[in-house]
C-alpha cells in the first residue's frame, strides 16, 4: 500500500458537529482521550438512547465491503439468548486498502467508543478489536488508549485489542470468530453466522471498524447530522483509500455520491494518462477509463456500471500498466489467499490465475470461452465469499481488457509497469 495518510475533505468540515475525521491531529499522532473528547464530545449515556433506531433512522450500512444495513445486524444480534460479544473488525486484509488502518491509527478513541456503544445497546460485557499483526501502529495506538481509558469507559465493558494473522481471509467474519474460539483463522460453514453462535458460542456483533466508528458518531449527533450529506438512498460519509497514478495517494472521507472525477481531484490529479479503475478493491470490479469518466462513489450508481464500491478502496491504473498482468498478478494473489478448504476456492481459483497468467505471457493459445465458464464455475462454491470476490474481479477484467486480451494474444502488451500492491511480490 502507498504511503498511508489521513486527508480530510474540506467540504464536510464546517459548521455543526464534525464528521469521521475531524478528530485527526496536524502532527500525526494518534488522538488522546482529552483531544478526542475536545473534537467529538462525550459518548450520551448508555441507556439514554435507542441505538438501533437511531442507526435505523440513519440508514448506516457495514463499510467493511458487504454494505449489510446496520440496524438489522444490531437486531439480530439482540433477538438472541445468551449475552452477546462485540468484534470490531479491522484486519484490513485488502492489499489495496488503507483506511482502517488510519482510523484505528489516528483514532482509536473513536473506534472504541463504536465497540463500546455497541455493547452497552446489547448488554456485552467485552467488546474485542481485532488488528493485523502487522499493523503494529494500529496496535500500539488501540492499547494505549485502552490504557488511557482504564480498560473501559464506564468499567461495564471490557475493552480489548487482538492481533489477528495477517492475509486476506482473515478478516472474514467467521474466520476471526474461529480464531478468537481456536486459534484457526480460516471461515467455518454458516450456518450458524456470528449473530447466532459466535465468540465462545454466544451471539456475536462482527461489525467493520469504520462502521463502528460512524455509528459512535451517529449515537452523538443523530441521523438528521448523518443524513446531512449523502444521497436518500446512500447517506453520510465514507473514508476511500485511492493510490495508483495520483499525485496524493492517501485516505479521504468523502460524501457517498461524490463524483469519482471530483476525489481524483482531491487526491492531487492524475499523474500519467489512465487505462482504467479498480473500484472496491481485490473484490470489486475494473472500470473502463470512458464508464468511470461519470461514476459517482455510490453503490446504486457503480452496480449499473457493472461495478461495486466494496472496500472503498480505488486504484488508478495508468496507460503505463497493462491490465491482463496486474489482474492476472492480483488473482495469483487471490487464489494463494484461499484458505485451503473448499475443492472450488483452491482449485478453481487456481486454474483461474494460471490462465490469466498464459494470457499475460502472450501464449497465444485463447482460452478465454473455457476462463469465463470456470469463473462461473467458482461462484457460490465456497464456506464464504472468496471466490465470488474473486469471480467478480475476474469477470470485469474480461470485459473491460478485452482489447488488451486481443492485443496478448496476438504477442503485444501494452504496458509494463506494476501497480497494484501484491503482498510479498515487488512491485
Ligand atoms: C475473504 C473475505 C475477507 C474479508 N475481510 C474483511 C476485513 O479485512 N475487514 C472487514 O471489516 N471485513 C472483511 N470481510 C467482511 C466480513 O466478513 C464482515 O462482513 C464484516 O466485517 C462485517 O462488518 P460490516 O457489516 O460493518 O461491514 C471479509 C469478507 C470476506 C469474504
Ligand atoms: S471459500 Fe475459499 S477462502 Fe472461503 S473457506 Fe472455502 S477455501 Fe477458504
Amino acid at each position: 500500500m502507498t504511503a498511508m495518510r489521513a486527508t480530510r475533505a474540506p467540504e464536510l468540515i464546517g459548521p455543526g458537529p464534525p464528521r469521521l475525521l475531524a478528530g485527526v491531529s496536524s502532527a500525526g499522532a494518534p488522538s488522546t482521550l482529552d483531544e478526542h473528547l475536545s473534537v467529538y464530545g462525550q459518548l450520551p449515556p448508555a441507556g439514554a438512547i435507542d441505538l438501533p433506531a437511531l442507526v435505523d433512522a440513519s440508514g448506516l450500512r457495514g463499510l467493511g465491503g458487504a454494505g449489510f444495513p446496520t440496524a438489522t445486524k444490531l437486531r439480530a444480534v439482540a433477538s438472541q439468548r445468551g449475552r452477546p460479544f462485540v468484534v470490531a473488525n479491522g484486519a484490513e486484509g485488502e492489499p489495496i486498502s488503507g483506511k482502517d488502518k488510519v482510523l484505528v491509527r489516528y483514532l482509536p478513541h473513536l473506534v472504541l467508543d463504536g465497540a463500546a456503544a455497541a455493547a452497552h445497546a446489547l448488554g456485552a460485557r467485552e467488546a474485542i478489536v481485532a488488528l493485523s499483526r502487522a499493523d503494529r501502529d494500529g496496535i500500539d495506538a488501540l492499547s494505549a488508549a485502552i490504557a488511557e481509558r482504564g480498560g473501559g469507559l464506564d468499567k461495564r465493558v471490557r475493552l480489548r485489542a487482538i492481533a489477528v494473522p495477517d492475509g486476506f481471509v482473515a478478516g472474514e467474519e467467521t474466520a476471526l470468530v474461529q480464531f478468537l474460539n481456536r486459534g484457526v483463522a480460516k471461515p467455518t460453514f454458516t450456518p450458524p453466522l456470528p449473530f447466532e453462535r459466535g465468540v465462545g458460542k454466544a451471539p456475536t456483533l462482527v461489525q467493520n471498524v469504520e462502521t463502528l466508528a460512524q455509528l459512535a458518531l451517529i449515537a452523538r449527533f443523530g441521523p438528521v447530522w448523518f443524513r446531512a450529506v449523502g444521497t436518500a438512498d446512500e447517506p453520510g460519509s465514507a473514508l476511500v483509500t485511492i493510490s495508483g497514478a495520483v499525485a496524493e495517494p492517501g485516505v479521504y472521507e468523502v460524501a457517498l455520491g461524490t463524483p469519482l472525477r471530483e476525489l481524483v481531484a482531491q487526491a492531487g490529479g492524475v499523474t500519467e494518462h489512465v487505462r482504467a479503475f479498480l473500484v472496491g478493491g481485490f473484490f470489486g470490479s475494473w472500470l473502463g477509463e470512458r464508464e468511470a469518466a461519470d461514476a459517482s462513489l455510490l453503490e446504486g450508481d457503480l452496480r449499473s456500471r457493472g461495478a461495486r464500491l466494496g472496500a472503498r478502496a480505488i486504484v488508478v491504473l495508468p496507460t503505463s500498466a497493462c491490465g491482463i498482468c496486474e489482474t492476472a498478478r492480483a488473482m495469483r494473489y487471490l487464489a494463494d489467499s484461499s484458505a485451503g478448504q473448499c475443492g472450488p476456492c483452491v482449485y478453481g481459483l487456481d486454474a483461474i490465475a494460471r490462465s490469466f497468467e498464459r494470457l499475460a505471457a502472450q501464449q497465444s493459445r485463447d482460452e478465454r470461452k473455457q476462463l469465463s465458464r470456470w469463473i462461473q464455475q467458482v461462484r457460490g462454491r465456497g464456506a464464504c465469499r472468496h471466490p465470488d470476490g474473486a469471480a467478480a474481479f475476474a469477470t470485469s477484467a474480461l470485459k473491460v481488457f478485452a482489447r488488451e486480451s486481443e492485443l496478448h494474444l496476438r504477442g503485444r502488451c501494452e504496458g509494463k509497469r506494476r501497480v497494484l500492491p501484491i503482498p510479498g511480490i515487488a512491485a
